[in-house]
């Protein structure tokens, strides 16, 4: 067994995932976040010589899958099939190294979620009972609530999903909303009972709150956990009925896993496809009740409820291990806002990388990234300052003032003896604080505390300038130590960066001629050690490239699909087709409404409100105060000065937060999803719309 060798004391056996991305759309840079930062991790853990596995695997199953395969006309399997390619094709190019990359629609991952499920069953922890649930009898297919809209039952606001309403807040079943549509086919749906498997998530609450309790959990996701045990556990719908895109569950024909059932159990199917093919790797060993591995899973902030209470349940009923800990980060924001196709800032792994280097990306995240779930930002100008700056122009600018000394005088070889042991010692020192930051996740600090030692070196560099030494025959010995003193820095700093850097590492690594770094090795200088001639490590990013980049974005816009409503609404199965257009009308119906250009003159949250925004609309010289439902699209402040269109003769309605005085048109599926109309340029307050 190789966890108890004696020679091996000090490493641990690490396991490491990152979310199971949807096998029905392309990788963004959003999930980029998640999948560097993992990724930044694991490699930092292996250089430090842990055991650490990095696994993951396409999230293959459920409905928006089967609908995105019969809109195309093709089977799942052939649509996940493609799609898997081109996701390891990505991972691959961002240097994401997966030590596998498997399915959810596996064989290994049928028999864990069977097996999960079965010993949940035999310890009575799934109840069955008959529910009643909206059936789309054009698609022949029972509805999620997400899938429906309709007019909300307390306010009236049409085009409401079916589970709360963006407009008054109010939350309700879809069966109460008026005039329901299925979002898939426009049809009206029928209501069609049927028997749905449940699992007893409150069986579990004792271990939850021990698990909570354990000190492993983020401070944000400790707090979620509390909230939830405050509002009450409850039964966890975990079945589907046919046709359903999953596996089928043992001894119900026609019922289905849903996709979230196993989907983290994709965790385990893809560490025992590695297992099956690695020498020495044992299952047990990290999910058996007596396994001392450490599991992590690293996850987007919107997906805690799943890993932080359904999955520690689940495995707890199954008599698995839980994991050590969850780390949830936030989301990315482009320029300060929401990805957007139209603004070409819904940016695909595939469309970066035509444009620029990955290396540039992984280190802008990494240096924005802490250990917390804040959103974080991409901004594109301060992109290209921040590494500029950082790598080209501190980095590797190191390794060019002292490389070509070396070649052109010296053979290629750096000084027989090392020199400057206290500036070298120092770099060294750095690297425990440094260590700790990588082990925290907090890389921004890392980065930074790297950045000071890259200006400490320039400054060394600077201050012997062996470009005046170089003139002086008598200073041979001087100038080699010197430039052997900068590139025995420069080795010191592209170590600490390698888990960021990969790819400059390696580059690094061939023109130093020196075997993979690994943490240990870095507090031994080279000495009389032969190098090669020096390439340039990495290139500056040009605006241009930049330019380009959201240029095509922009583009990729004509082939337009679901994947922006997907990608942005992640936690739901966050499908949806184009609302059917409705009845006809008469000129006479829609000349009743009065549509005017109006000015935001003001734009506040409501308090206690989570949806809505108070707004003050100017048209031109009367003003009216309304409640709109797009808080979770637009920062307040974002939208004061900005012109829209707003119904002005809409009867005032008084909401539970004040009374509305008309409404302000906007488009979209809702959430985050949602834009207000403008008028073009030169249409005034007051005007009105004809
Ligand atoms: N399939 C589920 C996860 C199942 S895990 C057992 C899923 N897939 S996803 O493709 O929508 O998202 C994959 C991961 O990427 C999630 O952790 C999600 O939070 C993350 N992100 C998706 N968009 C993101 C941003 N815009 N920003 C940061 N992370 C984002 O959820
Ligand atoms: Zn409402």
């Amino acid at each position: 067994m190789h966890r108890t060798c004696p020679a091996m004391k000090n490493k641990r056996d690490i396991l490491v995932t990152s979310a199971l991305p949807y096998a029905n759309g392309p990788i963004h840079v959003g999930h980029l976040v998640e999948y560097v930062q993992t990724d930044i991790w694991v490699r930092f853990q292996k250089m430090r010589g842990h055991r650490c596995y990095y696994v993951c695997a396409d999230d293959a199953h459920g409905t928006p899958i089967m609908l995105r395969a019969r809109q195309d006309r093709i089977e799942p399997e052939e649509l996940i099939a493609r799609v898997a390619e081109e996701h390891r094709a990505d991972f691959a190019d961002f240097r994401i190294g997966f030590d596998n990359y498997h399915s959810t629609h596996s064989p290994e991952n049928r028999h864990y979620a069977c097996l999960v499920y079965e010993r949940n069953r035999d310890q009575g922890h799934i109840a069955s009972r008959t529910i009643t649930q909206a059936y789309d009898p054009v698609e022949g297919i029972f509805l999620p609530d997400r899938f429906i809209t309709g007019e909300c039952p307390k306010c009236g606001t049409p085009e409401q999903y079916g589970d709360n309403c963006e407009a008054c807040g109010a939350s309700y079943s879809p069966s109460e909303l008026k005039n329901p549509r299925s979002a898939v086919s426009g049809a009206q749906p029928e209501e069609r009972a049927s028997e749905h498997y449940f699992f007893r998530l409150g069986d579990f609450e004792a271990q939850l709150k021990q698990w909570t309790r354990s000190g492993s959990l983020q401070k944000e996701v400790a707090n979620k956990l509390d909230e939830w045990f405050k509002a009450g556990l409850k039964e966890w719908d975990i079945s589907r009925d046919a046709p359903y895109f999953g596996f089928e569950i043992p001894d119900h024909p026609g019922k289905f896993f849903y996709v979230w059932l196993d989907a983290p159990i994709g965790y385990m199917a893809s560490f025992q496809n590695l297992c099956d093919r690695t020498d020495g790797l044992a299952f047990d060993d990290f999910w058996g009740l007596a396994a001392d591995a450490e599991i992590y899973h690293f996850i987007g902030k919107d997906i805690i409820y799943f890993h932080a209470l359904f999955w520690p349940a689940m495995l707890h009923g199954a008599g698995f291990r839980t994991p050590t800990a969850i780390f949830a980060h936030g989301f990315l924001t482009v320029d300060g806002q929401k990805m957007s196709k139209s603004r070409g800032t819904f940016i695909k792994a595939r469309t970066y990388l035509d444009h620029l280097n990955p290396e540039y990306l992984r280190y802008y995240f990494a240096a924005k990234l802490g250990p917390g779930v804040e959103d974080i930002d991409l901004n594109l100008e301060d992109f290209a300052l921040r590494v500029n700056a950082d790598l080209v122009g501190k980095v590797v600018n190191i390794a060019s003032r002292c490389a070509g000394f070396i070649s052109k005088r010296y053979d290629g070889r750096l000084s027989p003896r090392p020199a400057e042991p206290a500036l070298f010692a120092e770099f060294v020192r750095a690297g425990a604080s440094i260590a700790e930051a990588y082990e925290g996740r907090e890389f921004s600090r890392a980065a930074r505390e790297i950045m000071v030692l890259a200006d400490r070196a320039n400054r060394y560099i600077d201050e012997r300038a062996p470009w005046v030494v170089a003139k002086a025959a008598d200073r041979m010995q001087e100038l080699q130590d010197i430039c052997s003193v900068g590139l025995n820095l420069f080795r010191v700093l592209i170590g600490y960066l390698a888990p960021i850097l990969p790819g400059t590492t390696e580059a690094a690594e061939d023109f130093l001629r020196i075997p993979p770094l690994t943490w240990d090795v870095l507090s031994e200088p080279l000495v009389d050690h032969e190098i090669s001639k020096f390439k340039p490590l990495m290139t500056r990013v040009e605006p241009k490239q930049i330019r380009a980049m959201v240029e095509a974005s922009k583009a990729d816009l004509a082939g337009a699909d679901t994947d922006e409503t997907h990608a942005r609404t992640p936690r739901t199965e966050g499908y949806l087709a184009r609302a059917p257009i409705a009845d006809t009308i008469e000129f006479d119906d829609f000349a009743k409404i009065d549509l005017r250009v109006a000015r935001i003159a003001a734009a506040d949250h409501v308090e206690g409100a989570d949806k809505l925004l108070r707004l003050v609309l100017d048209l031109g010289g009367e003003t009216r105060t309304i409640l709109a439902g797009i808080r979770a699209a637009y920062d307040p402040a974002d939208l004061v000065g900005r012109h829209t269109v707003m119904v002005a003769n809409l009867a005032p309605r008084k909401m539970r937060f004040g009374v509305s005085e008309g409404m302000v048109l906007a488009a979209g599926p809702g959430g985050k999803d949602l834009f207000i109309l403008s008028p073009d340029q030169g249409a005034e307050p007051g005007m009105k719309i004809k």
